[in-house]
């Protein structure tokens, strides 16, 4: 059956993974990415696809219910896949009421425009994609299940959970055919290099300090994102209405040993004498309420839906750097600031 499929958050870095996927593998879909471009926004991502007949660009804010009724009603849109968020915890400490506005009230701006667009709304899909931050911090053991109690403690997290909220409670209150997933960390091409991993590689490159927050003893489960993609078109086609599905990698690593893993690796390919990038190790003041362990319980989406990371971590991590190093127009051009021009330039708005 053919789709009208909105996408929102699709310039940025799970979204454009999960655009080129359904393009390329959907040729009769018809996918709107709708994105606001923030700083975390690129449309260069989107480059190999910006030309393809089924795929549309709205730039457009999900705090705009104007906008978004036209786009709903241009392009006749059946099912909506929702990305657009502001996503670093570090920026949330420092600016939670940003992550309000577009996390919380932006997902519940969407969901109403949804509501009142879609006239039997068994029909359409909902599917909000959320992470595993929601089920708060774990200790040495155990893992995040679907049933886990929510206990955000960022508030990153706290605007995630209840977002989450806010679309079961569209499911209850409205009847709305909605499905939820949660994300362990996402690592691989086009990532912002703000995050831990994109940071060290770019930083090693330039021979910047690699700050490790407090001992650098925390542990995040690390999923690749083309798999996070793969995931979210299983869920999207074959997940069962208001359910929700844990995603991860089975993947557990503490931030130090990820990032003497990168110094490794990047001594080798940039031919530096081994221990060189280990140098740049520096161990700096701790997050605020840095979250200590988090881990994934992905049994439900393998037993459900047959899905299962494919790409082992250090293969993963190589063709992370890989990417990162043949793509140094990318990194500069977001360093820079460059990046932001694109729309400009190649859409002449
Ligand atoms: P990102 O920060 O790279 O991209 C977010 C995108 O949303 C950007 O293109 C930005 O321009 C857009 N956006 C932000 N505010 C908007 C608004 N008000 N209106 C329209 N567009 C807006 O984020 P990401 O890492 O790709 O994460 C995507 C989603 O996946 C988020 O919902 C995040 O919570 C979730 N998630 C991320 C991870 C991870 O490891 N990165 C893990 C699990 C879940
Ligand atoms: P990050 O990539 O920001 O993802 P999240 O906070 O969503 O897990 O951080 C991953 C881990 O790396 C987290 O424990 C914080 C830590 N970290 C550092 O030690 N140094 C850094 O410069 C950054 C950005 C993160």
């Amino acid at each position: 059956m053919s789709k009208n499929i909105l996408i929102t958050g699709g310039a940025g870095f799970i979204g454009c993974h999960v655009v080129k996927l359904f393009v390329n593998r959907y040729p009769a879909y018809k996918i709107v990415n709708l994105d606001c471009l923030t700083y975390a926004g690129n449309l260069e991502n989107l480059k190999d696809i910006e030309h393809a007949e089924n795929y549309f660009f709205e730039k457009v804010n999900i705090l705009n219910a104007e906008e978004l009724m036209r786009v709903f009603e241009q392009y006749q849109i059946t099912d909506v896949i929702h990305l657009a968020a502001e996503s670093h915890v570090d920026r949330s400490i420092s600016d939670p009421l940003a992550f309000v506005q577009t996390n919380v009230i932006g997902t519940v701006n969407l969901l109403n425009v949804c509501k009142q667009i879609w006239q039997s709304l068994e029909q359409h899909l909902f599917y909000h994609i959320s992470t595993d931050e929601v089920y708060g911090s774990l200790g040495e053991s155990g893992y995040f299940l679907e049933t886990t109690p929510y206990d955000p403690q960022s508030p990153y997290s706290a605007s995630k959970a209840s977002s989450d909220h806010f679309v079961r409670a569209y499911t209850n209150t409205y009847g709305m055919n909605t499905v939820i997933s949660n994300c362990s960390n996402n690592y691989g091409p086009n990532q912002f290099p703000e995050k831990l991993i994109p940071l060290c590689i770019h930083n090693i490159r330039n021979n910047k300090p690699l700050p490790i927050y407090g001992k650098g003893e925390n542990i995040r489960d690390w999923l690749f994102v083309e798999d996070h993609a793969k995931a979210i078109d299983l869920i999207f086609h074959r997940g069962k209405s208001g359910e929700t599905y844990n995603i991860g990698g089975f993947n557990e690593w503490k931030n130090i040993d990820i990032v003497r893993l990168i110094c490794d690796k990047m001594d080798e390919k940039l031919g530096r004498a081994a221990g060189t990038s280990k140098q740049l190790i520096t161990f700096v003041k701790d997050r605020a309420g840095h979250d200590m362990r988090y881990a994934i319980d992905a049994h439900k989406i393998k037993q459900e839906l047959g899905w299962e990371p494919s790409l082992q971590f250090e293969e993963g991590i190589s063709k992370t750097i890989d990417w990162y190093m043949e793509h140094e127009a990318w990194l500069n051009n977001v360093t820079s600031g460059s990046y932001q021009k694109y729309y400009e330039e190649h859409y002449g708005k």
